[in-house]
């Protein structure tokens, strides 16, 4: 009998001790999840980099938003001499901008433009173009040029011209302006970023010097994409209109009206859309910022987030005295290490906050990479997981021991528990 007790106790025994196992590794297991869900909840989206595609923005290419920030990047550093040479001081970027944040603007010089069409062959005085150039400049916010064309229809000659600009942020009338590129008994310069010839009698402008229009939009002119000036190292964007006259067809002449708007007070923001902030203050931040840059960053997205630095957060000595446009610079942001990631190679700790990788040091790694000049991308500006169990760390050491208190107090209730079980059971096999 006692040998048949004992191989019953020696069964219970087992079957207990595996439940108990079985207890403590789920136990476990719940217990490390909780330190790494949030890592990964947040990085459960695309990994991939998918440009924001929303109805603003047509066909936004990869490639093009690249070629802009290298365009971006050299105008910051001012190395983009052959390029403004070549181009008559001017550099066009690749990317559009969505013009919606102008309409007000738009909707002043597409009046004036109706303005001149009704007033027909009669409003060839010089002094009438001068006051038109005159108002539009002092009645658009950010208008730094205004020009008024009068071309042959048939030959593109110019008959008359006016070319007035203002200097922002100064008290000052606008200022007539004498260009050899636009000269009356010559065509207009076909290089500038904001003229083209039409070519056909309904004067439509299919160029790829602008932006084409959405179906809805009924924009009497045309929008340029974005451009450098390299005189005054200003951003602009011209908006274009070739006015009909009332007489037309009779007419013998078009008017051209042009007006370029400073846009050096935009921002570049390269992080992703949905890394933002709470959705009320989306209209508010994002009013200063170019949509078709959003998600150029080069953060590694399985465990670093890419954090913004607007020009506030910015320290004063990475921000170029001179330059007029501070918001205009690719690698604007930190990769900050993901919760439950370390590095100790990442820089920018301010108290508490997680390591992170400098913006501008991923750019250039990122594009030596692309280039297969150096795997640094790869090697260095990514952050590690933490050891098993811990919810952050500042390092590789495991974190389990000294800090899962929970863990450590419901082991002894697992032992009372267990002894419990064990008891209960030797006792049912005994009264049997
Ligand atoms: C993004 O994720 C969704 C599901 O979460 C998937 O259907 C889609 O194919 C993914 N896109 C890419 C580009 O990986
Ligand atoms: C336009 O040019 C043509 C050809 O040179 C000329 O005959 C015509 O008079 C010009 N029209 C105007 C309005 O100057
Ligand atoms: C006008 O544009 C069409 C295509 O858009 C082109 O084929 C044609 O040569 C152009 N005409 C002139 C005079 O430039
Ligand atoms: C980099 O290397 C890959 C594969 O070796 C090659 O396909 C690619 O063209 C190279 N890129 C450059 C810019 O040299």
């Amino acid at each position: 009998m006692g040998h048949k007790r004992s191989w019953h106790t020696a069964v219970v025994h087992f079957t207990v001790t595996v439940i108990m196992i079985t207890m403590v590794i789920s136990y476990v297991h719940a217990s490390v999840n909780v330190g790494t869900t949030s890592a990964e909840a947040s990085s459960s989206s695309n990994a991939t980099n998918v440009y924001p595609r929303n109805s603003d923005i047509h066909h936004i290419q990869r490639s093009d938003v690249e070629e802009a920030l290298d365009i971006i990047d050299a105008a910051w550093s001012r190395s983009l001499g052959d390029d403004c040479v070549s181009t008559v001081g001017y550099k066009s970027l690749p990317v559009a901008l969505d013009p919606k944040r102008f309409d007000d603007s738009r909707r002043k010089i597409d009046m004036s433009a109706i303005m001149l069409q009704n007033l027909g062959s009669m409003g060839h005085t010089n002094n009438l173009l001068d006051a038109v150039a005159r108002s539009i400049l002092t009645s658009i916010t950010n208008a730094v040029a205004t020009r008024v064309i009068i071309l042959n229809a048939s030959t593109n000659i110019i008959i008359d011209e006016t070319w007035m600009k203002r200097t922002l942020d100064v008290m000052e009338e606008p200022v007539k302006l004498e260009s050899d590129t636009l000269r009356v008994g010559y065509r207009p310069y076909e290089g500038f970023p904001w003229f083209q010839i039409a070519n056909d009698t309904n004067s439509h402008l299919r160029s790829a010097k602008f932006k084409q229009p959405f179906a809805a939009d009924s924009y009497r002119g045309w929008w340029t994409f974005p451009y450098l000036s390299c005189k005054t190292h200003q951003w602009l964007m011209s908006y274009n209109i070739y006015v009909r006259k009332a007489d037309y067809p009779h007419s013998t002449t078009l008017d051209y009206l042009s007006v370029d708007i400073d846009i050096s007070g935009l921002e570049i923001n390269q992080c992703d859309l949905s890394a933002s902030k709470s959705s009320d203050d989306v209209d508010e931040t994002f009013n200063n910022q170019m949509e078709s840059f959003r998600g150029s960053h080069k953060c590694d997205k399985d465990t670093t987030q890419c954090e913004y630095r607007g020009q506030a957060n910015r320290k004063k000595s990475d921000i170029y005295q001179l330059s007029v446009a501070p918001g205009w610079v690719k690698g604007a942001y930190i990769c900050r290490c993901r919760i439950g990631f370390y590095s100790v190679d990442a820089t920018n700790t301010i108290g508490n906050e997680p390591p992170g990788f400098d913006g501008t040091l991923v750019e250039a790694a990122w594009t030596e990479m692309r280039s297969n000049k150096s795997d640094l991308y790869h090697k260095v500006f990514k952050c590690i997981k933490c050891a098993i169990g811990c919810v952050t760390c500042k390092g590789p050491e495991p974190c389990l021991a000294t800090y899962n208190w929970p863990f450590r107090e419901k082991i002894p209730k697992f032992r009372i528990l267990y002894k419990g079980i064990e008891i209960q059971l030797l006792l049912k096999f005994e009264i049997d």
